[in-house]
């Protein structure tokens, strides 16, 4: 039987690149799936090591919606990613979305696994309405909705990849610690985005008639930060005494982004997002345990996540 194609933007990213792997590496989806790999620059390092995975990499922009038709002619499936990160601005995000949503639809794909969030400013009823770049994903669902794609909707938690170094590092003379803007008993969806995405992922693609309209959310587990830092302090001992979780004043951590150079507007941002643990639930205080049923691999623990991790070789 001739392989079905999907195709995977935001495949020399976190979560594409995941997904892509995940789709390749398994025999069983491997022998089903003939994987596009989208990206803007087939010639960088990251596209190559796709193509040498067995991935087809092909060029395509979500800016140039007319380079998105003939990535996704013919596909049975697609696995869509926006990166908010990239412009720090929610409006070409939801113009990107919606650029490839409508294209999924004219070319009648039959699976569309969108990487979306939810709309924060309706589950908070306005209380947090400057978290962008989940509203807009949520935009970018809906609008998926509307179409009447077949779609499954992938929630990604919050990437484990966000701590070390940044809010988990030395804060001066060998004293460690993590800094937040959140309480240190708020549940924090941890998820290990580039490792785990391909997991959830192809669980959706290989569940699809179980799964279509369904959200799907991606985390290993809820941990709070004084769990966090609880076992940071069992993986790297030495430090342990020296070690602690500071929740941080709103205006403090919004000190350390704009020192980083990052505009006021994303500093507000971040801040609603961090509160959001503890207002109304990074996913709205939803079960993973349905998520977790369609994975067949294990996820990555954030302790096995921080062993080794460069960050932290000093606190070895
Ligand atoms: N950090 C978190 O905790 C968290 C949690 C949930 C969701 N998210 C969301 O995750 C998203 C980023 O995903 P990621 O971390 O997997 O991305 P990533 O590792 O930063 O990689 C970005 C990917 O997007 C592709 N891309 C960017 N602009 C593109 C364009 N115009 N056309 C085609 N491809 C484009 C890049 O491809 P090329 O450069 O190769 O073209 C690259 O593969 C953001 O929207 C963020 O809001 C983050």
């Amino acid at each position: 039987m001739a392989k079905q194609t999907i195709v995977v933007f935001g495949a020399t990213g976190k979560q594409g690149g995941s997904v892509v792997q995940s789709l390749l590496k398994d025999p069983k989806t491997a022998e089903k799936f003939h994987v596009k790999a989208v990206t803007r620059d087939v010639n960088k390092d990251s596209a190559k090591a796709l193509a040498s995975l067995g991935a087809e990499v092909v060029s395509a922009d979500l800016d140039k919606p007319e380079t998105l038709a003939p990535v996704i002619k013919g596909a049975y499936g697609v696995f869509l990613v926006t990166n908010f990160l990239e412009k720090l601005n929610a409006a070409p995000e939801i113009v990107q979305g919606k650029a490839a949503a409508d294209v999924c639809k004219a070319e009648g794909v039959q699976h569309l696994v969108w990487s979306s969030l939810l709309n924060i400013t309706e589950l908070t009823k306005g209380k947090l309405s400057n978290v962008h770049h989940f509203d807009s994903k949520a935009e970018v669902e809906q609008y998926i909705r509307d179409l009447g794609i077949p779609a499954t909707f992938f929630l990604a938690g919050y990437f484990m990849s966000n701590l070390p170094g940044m809010s988990i590092r030395d804060f001066g003379g060998g004293n460690w610690g993590l800094g937040l803007p959140t309480p240190a008993d708020a549940p924090i969806p941890l998820f290990d985005a580039e490792h785990d995405t391909g997991k959830f992922v192809k669980g959706i693609f290989l569940n699809r008639d179980k799964l279509l309209g369904e959200r799907v959310y991606g985390a290993t587990d809820y941990y709070t930060p004084a769990q966090i830092i609880d076992e940071f302090k069992q993986v790297y001992p030495k430090v342990a005494d020296r070690t602690a979780y500071n929740e941080l004043p709103g205006d403090m951590y919004k000190g350390f982004l704009a020192g980083a150079g990052l505009p006021e507007s994303f500093q507000t941002e971040m801040l609603e997002n961090h509160q959001l643990f503890s207002v109304a639930g990074y996913f709205g205080g939803a079960d993973l345990k349905g998520s977790h049923a369609i994975v067949e691999e294990p996820l990555t623990t954030w302790k096995q996540y921080i062993q080794d991790h460069p960050a932290f070789a000093e606190a070895k």
